[in-house]
């Protein structure tokens, strides 16, 4: 009987022990798969941030010690985090008024971060240049712009954004615009102004694929993710989403448009913020990790990715509070027996693979000329847009001078021949 006791005391004991190497195991396990391919995380507001505390004086920024933040670069560093699309994201309230000076101001800041740092970060356009920096020990960074209303309805300016580095819009943030329907719409507390996108709508995601700018259907409407699945030659993505089914909430991804996302291979890059991950103020590493379970279950491993929405967001998962915990999902994905294949698919694999799609489609459309017709005047009329350049019925009320100078002319050239 005894020796058994012991037996048992010493199996316990053993256990323990093996547990514990075991987790360190995964955490190993984890830094050498976050080692051979880049963490691409899709959405990262440290440029909000910078805006909010400092005004974007970022002279005034020391981003070795700042702890005001989610993110700074020790904390990136600890987190391994390879390459990041940062988000240049202004308020809907900047719609129809600033919007597209304070997105420009944005776009600057980021490129202003990468030449203040340059041993932490190197600014990427491509698929390659993210393994270029990835090679180089830098955090690749990339360029995302969070909301259609940046734009201000114009086809110019989404391809001058572009020639900025700019390698993803959001078709919209958390108001409509004069061409598509956000999120909002779907809870029912906002009215759909257009049944998902407009026509114009429709020019944008056209003109999208030629340019070779990925479409973020995070923030729209259920509507729009279809109606964009339908049309775009290129693969979407969900740069800061998660599942619906884990957590019922319209900001996240229903069933059966992740099976769309992966007909179209594209990629869903989980958003950790707590009220996503729960529907709860609270959260852990294990709620989030259901996520990634949920849609690999559902769609595969190959449209998974990472979108942490660090910096943009208030409450966070325990144990995943800022950039640098992101080694502990890792971990944790390799406890619940994801292989090193389908981790590198959510790590960086995909997105890559998607922008290399997305590369692929601009480039077979390269013969085709810039769409340069613009939004119908009536869609963006307001009293600080004018008019210039659209050459209205009602011309008198735009111009009145030159019109009077016209009538005039004509009233003359009649009298003229009347008289000769
Ligand atoms: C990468 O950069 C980090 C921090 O700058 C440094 O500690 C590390 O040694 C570098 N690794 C390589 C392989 O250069
Ligand atoms: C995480 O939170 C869930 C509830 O959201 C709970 O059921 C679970 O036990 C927690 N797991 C850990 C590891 O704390
Ligand atoms: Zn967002």
């Amino acid at each position: 009987m005894l020796p058994k006791v012991l037996l048992s005391l010493g199996l316990v004991l053993w256990m323990s022990n093996h547990a514990v190497t075991l987790t360190e195991d995964l955490m190993d396990r984890a830094l050498r798969l976050m080692s051979e391919t880049p963490l691409i995380d899709g959405h990262n507001d440290l440029p909000w941030q910078l805006r909010k505390q400092f005004n974007n004086e970022l002279n005034k920024v020391d981003l070795h010690t700042l702890e005001t933040t989610h993110t700074n670069i020790p904390k990136i560093k600890h987190g391994r985090l390879g390459a990041q699309f940062w988000s240049a994201y202004v308020p809907c309230d900047t719609q129809k008024k600033d919007a597209v000076r304070q997105t420009l101001e944005q776009i600057d800041v980021v490129h202003r971060m990468c030449k203040k740092y340059p041993e932490t970060f190197r600014f990427a356009r491509t698929a390659e240049e993210i393994l270029a920096a990835f090679r180089s020990n830098r955090t690749a960074s990339l360029i995302g712009v969070e909301g259609g209303h940046s734009l201000d309805s114009s086809l110019g300016t989404l391809r001058v954004m572009y020639d900025l580095g700019v390698r993803y819009l959001t078709l919209t943030h958390s108001c409509n615009t004069p061409w598509a329907d956000n999120w909002l719409v779907d809870t029912g507390s906002e009215p759909s102004e257009h049944n998902g996108l407009s026509s114009f709508g429709k020019q944008l995601i056209v003109e999208m694929n030629r340019l070779g700018m990925l479409i973020d259907l995070a923030h729209v409407t259920v509507k729009v993710m279809n109606q964009v699945l339908d049309m775009s030659a290129a693969p979407v993505i969900f740069s800061h989403s998660s599942a619906y089914s884990v957590c019922p909430h319209k900001r996240n991804v229903p069933d059966d448009v992740l099976k769309r996302v992966k007909e179209k291979k594209g990629i869903v890059m989980v958003n950790f913020y707590n009220d996503y991950v729960t529907c709860s103020k609270t959260a852990n590493l294990s709620d989030v990790a259901d996520h990634f379970d949920h849609i690999k279950k559902v769609a595969g491993a190959d449209i998974i990715g990472f979108g942490g929405d660090y910096d943009g967001v208030t409450r966070l998962p325990e144990n995943l509070e800022d950039v640098s915990k992101v080694p502990n999902l890792v971990a944790e994905l390799l406890r619940r027996g994801w292989t090193d294949q389908e981790v590198k698919l959510a790590l960086g694999d995909n997105l890559l693979r998607v922008m290399k799609d997305m590369e692929r489609v601009r480039d077979s459309l390269n013969a085709k000329v810039p769409d340069d017709v613009p939004i119908p005047y009536e869609a963006v009329q307001n009293e600080c847009r004018t008019s210039h350049g659209y050459n209205l019925n009602n011309a008198g009320a735009v111009h009145p001078l030159s019109t009077l100078a016209l009538l005039l002319t004509l009233a003359l050239q009649t009298f003229a021949k009347i008289t000769v």
